[in-house]
C-alpha cells in the first residue's frame, strides 16, 4: 500500500479531540464550529440523506430525495471545469456519485454525452429519484459500483469523482485509480474533485480541521495528499495534467491516462 504523508503525519493526529466540530453530515466536510470560518465550507455537504424510503407514488417520493447544500454551491464550479475537458467525450462513468444531484447538473448541460451514475448499493434509491425526476436522456440507471469491485466491463472515454478521496481508505482510493485506468483509453481524462492537502501539508484551516474530523470519525479516512495521489495514479498508469483552485479551498485534480 503506498502511504500518504499528510495522513500520518503526527502532528495532525495529535491534535484529535482538540479541534471543535459542529454538525456531522453523513459524508462530506461537516459544518466546524469555529464562527470564523463562515457559514457552509465549501464542499462541505452536510448531506441530509435520508433513509429513502420507497412510498408508491413518485411525486410522493421526489420530496425525499436526498440533498446535499454543497452540491448546489459547487455544481456551477465544477461543470465550469468540466465542460471544456469533456467536449470530445461521449460516455462518462462518475463513481460515488453520492446524491445523484451533480449528475442532473452535469449531464443536462452536456447533452453530447452520457453520464453514468454509479456509486454503493445503499445510495443508489436516492440517485434514481434525481433522475426520474429530472428525466434526462442521458442519464442510464446507476450501476452499483464499489470501487472494491466488480467493476464494469465497458470502457469510457471520460470518468470523474467528486468528494470521495477522502472517504475511502487508502487501498480503495488505490483500487478506484486502477479502476479507473483500465476503463479509459490513453489520453482520456480522470477528474477528481475536492479537498486535498500538498506537500504533507494541508491548504487551510477548515481543510485541516475536515481531516480531524474524517479521522476521529474513520481512521482510515480522511483529507489525501497531493504526492500521495501522484504515486497511486502513477502506479496505477494516470499523470497529472492541472490542478485548478476551486472555491473554499478545493481542487479540481485532472489526471490522464498514459
Ligand atoms: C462525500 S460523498 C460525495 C458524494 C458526491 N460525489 C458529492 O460530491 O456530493 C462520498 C461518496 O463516496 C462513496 N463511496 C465511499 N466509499 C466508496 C467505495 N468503496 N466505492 C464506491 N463509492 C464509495 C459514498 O457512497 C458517497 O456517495
Amino acid at each position: 500500500m503506498i502511504t500518504d504523508s499528510a495522513g500520518s503525519d503526527d502532528a495532525v493526529r495529535g491534535a484529535i479531540g482538540r479541534a471543535r466540530l459542529g454538525k456531522s453530515p453523513r459524508f462530506g466536510k461537516p459544518a466546524l464550529a469555529n464562527p470564523a470560518r463562515g457559514p457552509q465550507h465549501a464542499g462541505s455537504p452536510a448531506a441530509s440523506f435520508h433513509d429513502v424510503a420507497l412510498p408508491s407514488s413518485l411525486d410522493m417520493r421526489i420530496h425525499d430525495k436526498p440533498h446535499s447544500p454543497a452540491c448546489d454551491e459547487n455544481k456551477a464550479p465544477i461543470l465550469a471545469v468540466l465542460a471544456p475537458l469533456f467536449d470530445d467525450a461521449r460516455s462518462v462513468l462518475e463513481i460515488g456519485s453520492g446524491t445523484g444531484q451533480h449528475a442532473v447538473h452535469f449531464a443536462a448541460a452536456m447533452p453530447q454525452l452520457t453520464w453514468q451514475c454509479s456509486d454503493q448499493p445503499a445510495q443508489l434509491p436516492g440517485i434514481r429519484l434525481w433522475l426520474a425526476e429530472a428525466g434526462l436522456p442521458n442519464t442510464p440507471a446507476p450501476l452499483a459500483l464499489d470501487v472494491d469491485g466488480p467493476w464494469p466491463e465497458s470502457e469510457f472515454d471520460a470518468a470523474f469523482s467528486a468528494n470521495t478521496v477522502h472517504i475511502m481508505s487508502l487501498p480503495q482510493v488505490e483500487r478506484m485509480f486502477r479502476g479507473v485506468a483500465r476503463l479509459l483509453p490513453s489520453g482520456a481524462p480522470f477528474v477528481l474533485y475536492g479537498p486535498f492537502s500538498d506537500g504533507g501539508k494541508h491548504t487551510s484551516d477548515s481543510n485541516a480541521q475536515f481531516h480531524l474530523y474524517l479521522r476521529q470519525r474513520d481512521p482510515a479516512s480522511g483529507v489525501r495528499d497531493l504526492e500521495y495521489l501522484r504515486r497511486v495514479a502513477a502506479a496505477a498508469g494516470l499523470t497529472l495534467a492541472d490542478d485548478i483552485p476551486m472555491p473554499m479551498n478545493n481542487r479540481t485534480l485532472v489526471w490522464r491516462r498514459l
